[in-house]
């Protein structure tokens, strides 16, 4: 949030970002109104809402890269610890 600019006198701040964090972990890609909605309750008297909704973007935009890095990487990486391949068996799983 503080890198979209929504943080100016701060006094709101600690109840939108609860909002927000709220918000991210029960829906993973909330549309501009539901981001309002949610943020319903939240007044703030300095910057607006525009910074809060641009900072809820960003971070759905990065968790989908983020998803798409961790997809490109393959499966190998979903092993469980003990299917690591064990030195004595010639790096075989
Ligand atoms: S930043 Fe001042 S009330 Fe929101």
């Amino acid at each position: 949030m503080a890198r979209c600019g929504t943080v100016q006198c701060g006094f709101c701040i600690p109840g939108m970002c609860m909002t927000v964090h709220d918000l991210l972990e029960g829906n993973h890609a909330p549309t501009d109104l539901e981001t309002r909605q949610a943020l319903a309750g939240n007044l703030c008297r300095c910057s607006g809402y525009r910074g809060v909704l641009e900072a809820v973007k960003d971070v759905v935009a990065e968790r989908e890269a983020s998803a798409a890095a961790h997809a490109s990487e393959g499966a190998d990486d979903a092993r469980i610890p003990h299917q690591i391949p064990h030195p004595h068996d010639g790096g075989k799983a």
